[in-house]
Formats: C-alpha cells, structure tokens, sequence
C-alpha cells in the first residue's frame, strides 16, 4: 500500500493529467471572441452558481463531519465561498451588469453538486471536492484569467487573481492535508481514488457540454 503522501501525491499526477486533456476540449476560436465583454460576463455568472453550490456543499457536510479540522475547514470553505459569490456580483456591477431577477441556481442543482451530495465518508468527499473539483476550478480560473486578458478584461484577470486564487489553493490544500492523515488503509484510497476519477468523468461531460452545445469554454470555477 502507498503511505498516505506518495498516494495524495499520485492522485494529484492523476488530477493534473486529466485536467490537460480536458484543457483539450474547447472551442475552435475561443481565443478571439468577437463580442469579449459579453462573454466575460456570460462566464462570470456561472460562476456564481458554481461558487453558490461550492459554499452550500461545505457547509452541508459541517454536521456529518467527525474530524474537528475538517469541520473548521469546510466552515472556512463555506465562508470563502459565500464571499467569493459577493465579490463577483459586486464586480458584475462595477461591469455594469444589472442582476435584478436573475437566479444562479435557475433549473436546480447541477449535476457535480448532486454527484458530490451523495458522498458520505470524509475521504470521498474531500477527494472528490476539495482536491478534485477545487484543483479543476484553480486552472479554469487560470484559464478564465487568460481568457480576460485575451478580451482586454485586465480589471476582472486581476480580481480573479488577488482575490479568489488564493483561497482556492487554501481549498486545494485543504484536500490534500485531509487525505494524507485520513486515507491511511487501501480500502479509503480505494474509495478516494473512485470518487475523484467520478467526478473528472462528470467534468468531462459537463465540458463537452458547455462546449459544444453552449459554446462555451474557459468558465471559472469555485
Ligand atoms: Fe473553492
Ligand atoms: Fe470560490
């Protein structure tokens, strides 16, 4: 069996490589939008719904979690979230955008919340959210970042960069430091690793979706 490091280290190898291959999924021109500044707005409201569901899984799970870190973390993470969701609609006004009626969550929860819901063990959930769904939003957000500056939106680049970045790293480690004290048996890796290769197959899904019948690529995450 690896030791608890050497296998948060590999399913990290496994999350990156995957991610490159999503990376691949994209549209054709997706670099040059002809109408850039609609499409920086497009992305940053699905990014509320993703940032609303992020903090609303968190603190789901805070009353079914035994581990008093993990409790304070995903508290922290639900926190995060929530003020993530605020930044980003105070930074669609100073866009110009008027959200007046809009809803996010428009339609129910998405397919990766209710995929995530349904994990009950600490190790499957931190697997599949904290380390795997939260290191797919930290290279969308890179990705998101580009894009910006691609469309010459430098102010939301750099929000994204100074203000939501670094608490998804904080998200990301936060997975890792959970797995490497807890999925100390075969059994829980075996259960680690089964939850976060499900939720890369869903984002596969929801990327080729986005794809090709949104027309949409490069959508910030969580
Ligand atoms: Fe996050
Ligand atoms: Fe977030």
């Amino acid at each position: 069996m690896p030791t608890p490091t050497e296998f948060v280290e590999t399913l990290q190898q496994r999350i990156d490589h995957r991610m490159a291959e999503l990376e691949r999924i994209r549209e054709p021109d997706a670099n040059v939008p002809a109408q850039a500044m609609d499409a920086v707005v497009s992305r940053l409201k699905l990014a509320l719904r993703n940032e609303l569901e992020a903090s609303e899984l968190a603190a789901l799970w805070m009353p079914s979690t035994a581990e008093i870190d993990v409790k304070l973390g995903l508290a922290r993470q639900a926190g995060d979230e929530a003020r993530h969701y605020r930044l980003i609609e105070e930074h669609l006004e100073t866009l110009g955008v008027d959200l007046t009626g809009f809803d996010p969550v428009e339609g129910g929860y998405s397919p990766m919340f209710q995929l995530l819901r349904g994990y009950e063990s600490t190790v499957e959930r931190v697997a599949a959210a904290q380390m795997t769904r939260e290191s797919l939003a930290l290279t969308k957000n890179e990705q998101f970042i580009a894009f910006c500056e691609d469309a010459g939106a430098g102010a939301t680049a750099e929000f994204y960069r100074t203000d939501i970045q670094p608490d998804e790293q904080w998200h990301v480690r936060l997975g890792r430091r959970t797995l490497e004290k807890y999925a100390t048996t075969p059994e829980s890796q075996a259960r680690a690793l089964a939850a976060s290769t499900a939720v890369l197959d869903l984002a596969e899904r929801v990327q080729n979706r986005q794809v090709h019948e949104l027309g949409i690529s490069h959508a910030p995450g969580c």
